[in-house]
């Protein structure tokens, strides 16, 4: 066999074993073993030192042309190689740009109606100058009751339905504040008059049916001062009101009423027109029961260690639960509790839509 049919056997093997590469890995042993330091023609380059010279310009010439056709094969199988795992990658991660976006999560989620309303509220009321207070869930019998002035087995304990946790070891019974009033108490042991305040938070009563829930939530309100009056409150009861339900006026009516920590105590009735399948407020012959509200009893102003010689104040409570109801048509609490994803989409509100005075409520 002349040495040119060998090298020509030996292209035709490499040339082969090029063409079997069906990945880069394997392309790459096959130049390995041929034009790698160990490689077979590389060997056999290195074998032209100890020929003749005659042989050497025979050979010689034969070599190098066999390494630079495998090179220029070995670069064109790599390239055909690295088009196809492109071809392959582009058609399996294809994108279709004309699909509809998938909504983010500020386009999906929903504020709560109780959440919206507490923003209305707090927004009315910063507007007016009032601060807002925040105090424990888990309240001690004093805060809740004696320091409110209902005395020691006054009934008036009785009608809160008081979920109570078991005695600790000085025999204290700690409890679920019924209502938002004890943090009328804090705030005047914390801070001195003036004092104008509104503290909206959760109450716990052991209730349950439509219109009542075993948590619900209420929005105290609480102004202090050396001469605030009746007339005061009633202003800012009418103007809250109305821009809470968005109308021109809300007229108010007071009934006389009894709660241990005000006096003179009263119940509060707004105009409405409860004629249609809605309420409509600031309108009508109806009245609706909305709050309960008074002028601070003297005892509570001692009992947080203001001399009610000096001070004076209005305080009121009212529903937030109830409120978020009657404007936004709702009629059964229990399903604000239930985290029903259908009822939060169909009743709740938009989170980049801040309710603010300028830029309306509940646009
Ligand atoms: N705390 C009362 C309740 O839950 C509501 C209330 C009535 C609060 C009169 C007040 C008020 O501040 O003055 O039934």
């Amino acid at each position: 066999m002349t040495d040119q049919s060998r090298i020509e056997d030996l292209r035709t093997a490499i040339s082969a074993e090029i063409a079997a590469a069906t990945d880069l890995a394997a392309l790459d042993q096959v130049r390995v073993a041929a034009l790698g330091k160990k490689g077979s023609i590389t060997m056999l380059l290195a074998g032209l030192g100890q020929m003749s010279p005659d042989d050497r310009k025979v050979m010689g010439p034969l070599l190098n042309g066999l390494k630079n056709s495998i090179s220029a094969e070995i670069d064109a199988r790599n390239t055909a190689l690295r088009d196809a795992a492109l071809a392959a990658r582009l058609a399996s991660e294809k994108v279709d740009v004309t699909l509809p976006l998938r909504k983010g999560p500020v386009a999906r989620g929903r504020i709560h109606p109780i959440s919206q309303v507490t923003d209305e509220i707090t927004a009315i009321f910063s507007d007016m100058g009032f601060s807002i207070a925040e105090g424990p869930d888990i309240e001690t019998d004093y805060y809740n009751f004696t320091a409110l002035n209902f005395p020691e087995g006054h009934p008036a304990r009785e009608t809160h339905d008081t979920f109570f946790f078991p005695p600790d070891e000085n025999g204290e019974r700690r409890l679920l504040r019924t209502h938002t009033s004890p943090v009328q108490i804090h705030t005047m042991e914390s801070q001195r008059p003036p004092i104008r305040t509104i503290i909206p938070g959760r109450v716990y009563r052991c209730d349950s049916d439509q219109t009542h829930t075993p948590m619900f939530h209420q929005l105290e309100g609480l102004v202090i001062d050396t001469s605030s009056h009746i007339g005061q409150l009633r202003w800012v009861l009418e103007q809250s009101l109305a821009a809470f339900f968005e109308v021109e006026h809300a007229e108010i009516r007071f009934r006389p009423h009894f709660f241990p920590f005000t006096e003179p105590s009263m119940e509060v009735d707004v105009r409405c027109d409860r004629s249609g399948e809605i309420v409509k407020f600031g309108e009508g012959s109806d009245w609706l029961e909305i709050l309960g509200c008074g002028m601070v009893h003297p005892n509570i102003l001692r009992m947080a260690g203001l001399d009610p010689d000096v001070y004076q104040g209005f305080a009121w409570g009212i529903g937030l639960d109830r409120l978020a109801m009657l404007k936004y048509g709702m009629n059964d609490l229990r399903a604000f509790f239930d985290a029903d994803r259908r009822w939060l989409d169909h009743y709740g509100f938009r989170p980049l839509d801040l309710p603010t005075l300028f830029g309306g409520l509940s646009s």
